[in-house]
């Protein structure tokens, strides 16, 4: 099945009203985790990466593993550049055969994420890669904030609409109170404003920071028109605490497949679980 770009899934996906997973990969096994389990729902889905996955593994082991990923399987994938935050590193990843790429720009002033915003996507319309971007600042569950400091980082429904105006990206993503890593607390998302940022908006959304977000919340984000969600660290915590449970039971075991196995197997079962959750199952 050939490459396919995030934008053209998630067309689908908005006609359809479900999400595509975008799920984190940092190695081989995870790479083989997202493709066995979007086979095995017959799903659409999205192998993405992080700048910090590219400085773990190299650009070309990531592209190299994600492309033999996708081009092989049997259902539609896109290899997506996630967080990039700088023109730099959107063009590298293009050049590498990603067919996605996010800019970054939540940390500029609007004007400045604009400009950024703007410069790649004149790149990336050039050879056909689709291109997300962010308004608003989704952070982490470690940065200790007030209500006042949260409602700050919060996108504005005004300025989503004319950021997409001025920038024609293919998907934005947005902060409505979600947060990466593991949660401290339940999250709580701003439903009114996704609700007022669809109306405005007319390109696809999407969640960042959804592990740990109840399944209720996904289901309702969906409905009100998320049609892509992130899931990095509910991948990463059965994947590392199946490795340790049996580096505690078998603290002699020295070959790595008898470790690496049954943990790429539990991130097959975790990802199969997202995909069933976000309505994907059986869409490819
Ligand atoms: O959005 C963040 C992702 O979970 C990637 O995290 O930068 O540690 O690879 P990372
Ligand atoms: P989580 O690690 O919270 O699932 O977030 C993933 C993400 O948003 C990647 O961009
Ligand atoms: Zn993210």
């Amino acid at each position: 099945m050939a490459l396919v770009t995030v934008a053209e899934l998630l067309k689908k996906a908005e006609e359809g009203k479900y999400a595509v997973g975008a799920f984190n990969c940092n190695n081989m096994e995870i790479v083989q985790a997202i493709i066995t389990a979007a086979e095995a729902e017959r799903a659409p889905v999205i192998i993405q990466a992080s700048q910090g996955a590219i400085k773990y593994a190299g650009l070309e082991w990531v592209a190299g593993m994600a492309k033999l990923a996708a081009e092989r399987a049997k259902v539609p994938a896109a290899i997506h550049l996630d967080h990039g935050t700088s023109f730099e590193q959107c063009v590298k990843c293009i050049r590498a055969g990603f067919s996605s790429v996010m800019i970054d720009g939540s940390k500029l002033p609007f004007e400045e994420n604009v400009a950024l915003t703007n410069k790649v996507v004149e790149v990336a319309r050039a050879v056909g890669v689709s291109v997300e971007a962010e308004l608003g600042k989704i952070g982490g569950t470690e940065d200790d904030i007030s209500v006042d400091e949260r409602e700050a980082m919060l996108t504005d429904p005004d300025e989503a609409k004319e950021f997409v105006e001025r920038t024609k990206v293919d998907s934005l993503a947005v902060a409505i109170g979600t947060a990466h890593g593991q949660y401290k607390g339940k999250p709580e998302l701003d439903f009114d404003r996704l609700e007022k940022i669809k109306k405005l908006v007319k390109i696809p959304i999407v969640l960042h920071g959804s592990s740990g977000v109840p399944d209720e919340d996904i289901r309702r984000a969906i409905s009100l028109g998320v049609s892509k969600v992130n899931i990095d660290t509910n991948i990463r915590e059965a994947f590392t605490n199946t490795m340790r449970k049996i580096l505690n039971e078998k603290p002699k075991e020295i070959d790595p497949r008898k470790v690496l196995g049954p943990a790429r197997e539990a991130a097959v079962e975790v990802i199969r679980e997202k995909i069933r959750l976000f309505g994907t199952s059986g869409k490819a």
